[in-house]
């Protein structure tokens, strides 16, 4: 296995498997929160977005697809992030998975495809390492980890809401990934949609939204790729992304959205956190030529290269 490019065989799963045990919400509103990668400030504005819905009238579950830590390399915020997240509804990610339980060679789990620099490769490899270090010494926090299920499918408004963090097929599987759609993946989305028996599915992992929809199988279905919620998506946008799923529109504009089958809206909500506060905090956990400011710093502050209408699919003719 290279590390940071394949992933441990404990990441696989069949997509028939996936839905096979859907567990009812309750709730008027799922807010899907992917690669949150121990940014508080992103935390704190969830929780303040999901109160403002509450004071309206609707109840909202938080649910966590995993890589909740990354950058949160020290005690207290290791705990601090992890405690936080773990009262809720949480699947895992590849690092939450590599830091409950190592993996011997998987280096991030990351399972980063060709096109992802060598260099962003390696310096994922040592924060995963700097962190790994840091969850040995929280024992009762990698316990909780590793009880985490690796995905989870929930019946909402008669419907089947698939909650993963990488595809249907690996827990680091790109299949759901920005690029993945841009180069055509219709085929593997209507095996899958068909396998699985998902009508919605919620990824994150690959670090670039996507909303699609379409036809699979004579049912509408959807995929939601957050992108990150603790990082921005956008070009000159350092905000995160988190996916709502609900009955009810949104009173907040969203960044991109649809209305699914059975009158189910999905949309790609901004998390407006404190970045100066956020970059301030990162500074002093990851200084000046460490590995985390060279690969991610810029993002921080300056989002990522796509537009909101380049993270819908089909994409306008
Ligand atoms: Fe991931």
């Amino acid at each position: 296995m290279t590390e940071g490019r394949s992933c441990p065989l404990a990441y696989r799963y069949q997509p028939a498997s996936l839905c096979a045990d859907p567990v009812p919400v309750a709730e008027d509103v799922i807010y899907v929160i992917g690669g949150l990668y121990g940014n508080p400030f992103a935390l704190d504005e969830i929780e303040k977005m999901a109160l403002a819905e509450e004071r309206q009238g609707s109840s909202v579950k938080l649910v966590f697809n995993g890589d909740f830590n990354w950058f949160n390399a020290s005690n207290e915020l290791f705990r601090d992030i992890n405690n936080r997240v773990l009262k809720h509804t949480a699947i895992l990610g590849n690092v939450d998975f590599e830091l409950a339980t190592p993996s011997a060679g998987a280096g991030c789990g990351c399972a980063y495809p060709e096109f992802v620099d060598q260099g962003v490769v390696e310096r994922s490899n040592q924060i995963m390492s700097r962190l790994q270090n840091l969850a040995a010494t929280h024992p009762d926090i990698q316990q909780r980890l590793a009880a985490l299920p690796r995905y989870q499918c929930m019946m909402f408004g008669g419907l089947k809401v698939l909650v993963l963090h990488g595809d249907p097929e690996s827990l680091a599987g790109w299949g759901l990934a920005y690029e993945s759609f841009a180069a055509g993946n219709q085929g593997r989305l209507d095996e899958w949609f068909r396998e699985s028996g998902a009508d919605v599915i919620a990824s994150t992992h690959t670090c670039l939204p996507v909303l699609w929809s379409g036809g699979a199988q004579g049912r509408s279905c959807v995929v939601a790729n957050n992108g990150s919620s603790g990082m921005g998506n956008l070009s000159g946008d350092a905000r995160g992304l988190v996916t709502r799923i609900s009955r009810t529109a949104s009173t907040v504009e969203s960044v991109a959205g649809l209305i699914s089958g059975g009158g189910i809206h999905v949309d790609l909500m901004p998390v407006d956190f404190n970045v100066s506060a956020w970059v301030e905090r990162f500074d002093q956990l990851w200084p000046a030529g460490s590995p985390a400011a060279i690969s991610y710093r810029k993002r921080l502050l300056e989002g990522a290269s796509l537009s909101p209408c380049d993270l819908v699919f089909p994409s306008a003719p």
